[in-house]
């Protein structure tokens, strides 16, 4: 019988991608989304590139009544979490609201689970949990810390599976460590779509490749890496879907698990790597000014993608170009 999967922010960058893969993978995906950071077209674009209309919740994660009437009218299999507030600058700015919906979200939405009586639980954590790398490439058992009260809030939602997992038989949970998520569906249906300025590299290279933005701000380029700008590793949002469809199944088939995976490609690109390969994607010229640092930024991070591999078999396929192109067309085909 197919199997229903809960997507939390379902309708957002990353749960979008993660919703297609999983209806491909032939799961029936519902999406509850606050549309706090999406819009509902997303559904219509989904129904476009899969074929299948994903069922549709809008409501939010801390309202312990929709939950309740979810889990009690859909037989729910597992629950993806991925809703959420994102932006590290703004975490500092009200933090109060990022342990909000971050923290108290996730318990919330954990408890409602626990009283369904479904333990199978995928959540976005991040990279950002390693803190400043000690070394790289990063293992799964760096030590973690964080900078901001946004990796703060992942170190504490991986703690609470930590302790949920220890305290009662059943729970299958996975904790996804994405580094940097880019690019978009091949087909240019769905992407990135930041409200305002862009506070990510590759959605405001994109927005100053498409003519809306004069220059990018090249954060540092004092910095200890080969040409002194920030080097990350950029996972494409397809490869990082498939890695969840990897990771859900990993846990259906267990009886217990906590699994802690980096998702990476387990290379790093500068930020002139990046500019250079969306000149390329887009035939643009792409002009950039070489700015101070940015407060908090790190020199250099990529993933060590073994466990991924061995406990998963996933490993990421897409490569800068592929990630460039794809989210190019996602920017045109927006813009008209
Ligand atoms: P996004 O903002 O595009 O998607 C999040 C979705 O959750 C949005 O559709 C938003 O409307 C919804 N949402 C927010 N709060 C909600 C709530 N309380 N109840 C219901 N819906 C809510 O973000 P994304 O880039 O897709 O990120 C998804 C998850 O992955 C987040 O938890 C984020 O912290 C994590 N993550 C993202 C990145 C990244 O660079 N994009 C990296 C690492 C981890
Ligand atoms: C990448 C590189 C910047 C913007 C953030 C979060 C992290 C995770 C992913 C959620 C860096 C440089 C950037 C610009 C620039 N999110 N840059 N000009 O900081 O690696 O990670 O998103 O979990 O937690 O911290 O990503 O895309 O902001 O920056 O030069 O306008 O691009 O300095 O070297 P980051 P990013």
């Amino acid at each position: 019988m197919t199997q229903t999967i809960l997507v939390t922010g379902g309708a957002g960058f990353i749960g979008s991608h993660t919703t297609v893969a999983l209806q491909q993978a032939g799961y029936r995906v519902l999406i509850l989304d606050n549309l706090s950071n999406s819009s509902l077209d997303v559904l219509d674009a989904i129904t476009r590139i899969t074929g299948m209309r994903p069922d549709f919740a809008e409501g939010d994660v801390r309202d312990p009544e929709t939950l309740e009437l979810l889990f009690r009218t859909r037989k729910i299999t597992a629950v993806l979490h991925f809703a959420g507030l994102k932006a590290v600058g703004e975490s500092t700015q009200i933090p109060l609201a990022y342990y909000d919906n971050n923290v108290q979200g996730s318990v919330l939405l954990l408890a409602a689970m626990q009283r369904a009586d479904v333990r199978s639980f995928v959540f976005s954590s991040s990279a950002t949990v390693y803190g400043d790398p000690q070394k790289l490439p990063l293992t799964e058992d760096h030590p973690r810390s964080a900078t901001n009260p946004y990796g703060h809030t992942k170190l504490v939602v991986e703690d609470i599976l930590e302790n949920l997992y220890r305290s009662e038989a059943g729970w299958r949970i996975a904790r996804l460590r994405y580094f940097n998520p880019v690019g978009a569906h091949p087909s240019g249906l769905i992407g990135e779509a930041p409200q305002g300025i862009p506070n990510n590299l590759m959605p405001y290279v994109a927005q100053v490749a498409a003519g809306q933005r004069p220059k990018v701000q090249v954060f540092g380029n004092d910095y200890d890496t080969p040409d002194g700008t920030g080097v990350r590793d950029y996972i494409h949002v397809m490869d990082l879907a498939q890695g969840h469809v990897q990771a859900l199944r990993h846990c259906l088939e267990k009886e217990q698990e906590l699994l802690t995976v980096n998702l990476g490609t387990g290379k790093g690109y500068s930020v002139l790597d990046m500019i250079r390969a969306f000149e390329q994607a887009s035939g643009k010229t792409i002009p950039y000014d070489l700015v101070a640092r940015r407060p908090g930024d790190i020199a250099a991070c990529w993933a060590d993608t073994e466990i991924a591999y061995q406990k998963l078999g996933w490993r990421a396929e897409k490569g800068i170009q592929e990630m460039c192109d794809d989210a190019w067309r996602w920017e045109t085909n927006r813009s008209v």
